[in-house]
């Protein structure tokens, strides 16, 4: 039973994680974040799960690392600190993942948050990368996530400032998908998560590859990753399914393969 995590059975194929360290704001202590990474990897595993939700409570979705448990590591500890694999396991999730943003996403809060396809965001979200406060800089996707999600100019004020910016901010410029009432945020997310499991699940792994492909290739590999993974999508029993479903109007029942 994981000690930082409250872990739903998936909802019409929604899971639902909620980060439960609220005396810390929940900072992602190293443990809270091994136990993400083996939930998602147990999630990536069940086919029962087609999309998952992460979200925190209604003051943080979480706070950063755990400074604390920062402070005790020196540059050896850092060189050696096994936050940087659960790290890679939690981006090498394969399936949709959507986080419900409420309060403080603040250093790895907010990069867990860009470790999100989809960012939906209450009103009162706050999202930074505070570390130049503590003489530090981001380590966990916060210079190179948020380069690309909202440009040059902001992501430089942002981690050289260390200045937060709102949900609303976040959303003009990119970072979040959806700004919500923050009572409606995750609900918004399970939603969201309901309609893509009701699609082709391969189809849905694909389309999220090539997305994400697009962010760290140019252009005519990106074109060339897309065009392989349509044609491969041309011999998968639910293309046909939802083509045929289509045609005699109905809704589509996908199963997968
Ligand atoms: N690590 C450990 N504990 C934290 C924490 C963190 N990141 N953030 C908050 N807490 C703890 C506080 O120490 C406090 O605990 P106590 O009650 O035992 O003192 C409790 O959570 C509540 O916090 P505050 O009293 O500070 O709450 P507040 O409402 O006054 O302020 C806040 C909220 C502005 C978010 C403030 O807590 C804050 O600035 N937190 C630190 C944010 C930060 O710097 N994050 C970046 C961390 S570094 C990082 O993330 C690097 C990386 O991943 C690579």
């Amino acid at each position: 039973m994981p000690r930082f995590l409250e872990v739903q059975a998936p909802d019409h194929g929604v899971r639902l994680i909620t980060l439960y360290r609220p005396e810390a704001l929940n900072a992602l202590c190293t443990e809270l974040l091994a136990e993400l990474a083996n939930e998602l990897s147990s999630a990536d595993n069940d086919p029962q799960t087609l999309a998952v939700v992460i979200t925190g409570n209604r003051k943080a979705f979480a706070a950063g690392a755990d400074i604390a448990e920062m402070a005790e590591r020196d540059l050896v500890g850092i060189f050696n600190d096994p936050r940087a694999a659960h790290w890679q396991r939690i981006a090498a999730f394969s399936k949709p993942l959507i986080a419900a943003v409420n309060g403080y996403a603040l250093g790895g809060g907010c990069e867990l948050a860009m470790c999100a396809d989809i960012v939906i965001a209450g009103e009162e979200a706050r999202f930074g990368q505070p570390e130049i406060n503590l003489g530090i800089m981001p380590g966990a996707g916060g210079t190179q996530r948020l380069l690309r999600a909202v440009g040059k100019p902001l992501a430089m004020q942002m981690v050289l400032t260390g200045e937060a910016i709102t949900a609303r901010h976040a959303l003009q410029a990119g970072l979040v998908s959806e700004v919500t009432q923050p009572e409606l945020a995750v609900e918004r997310a399970m939603q969201v998560g309901r309609s893509i499991a009701t699609k082709a699940p391969l189809a849905v792994r694909l389309a999220k590859e090539a997305l994400l492909k697009a962010g760290d290739t140019d252009l005519a590999s990106g074109l060339r990753f897309e065009r392989h993974a349509f044609t491969l999508l041309a011999g998968t029993a639910d293309r046909e399914e939802g083509i045929r479903a289509f045609q005699e109007k109905r809704p589509a029942q996908f199963k997968g393969c």
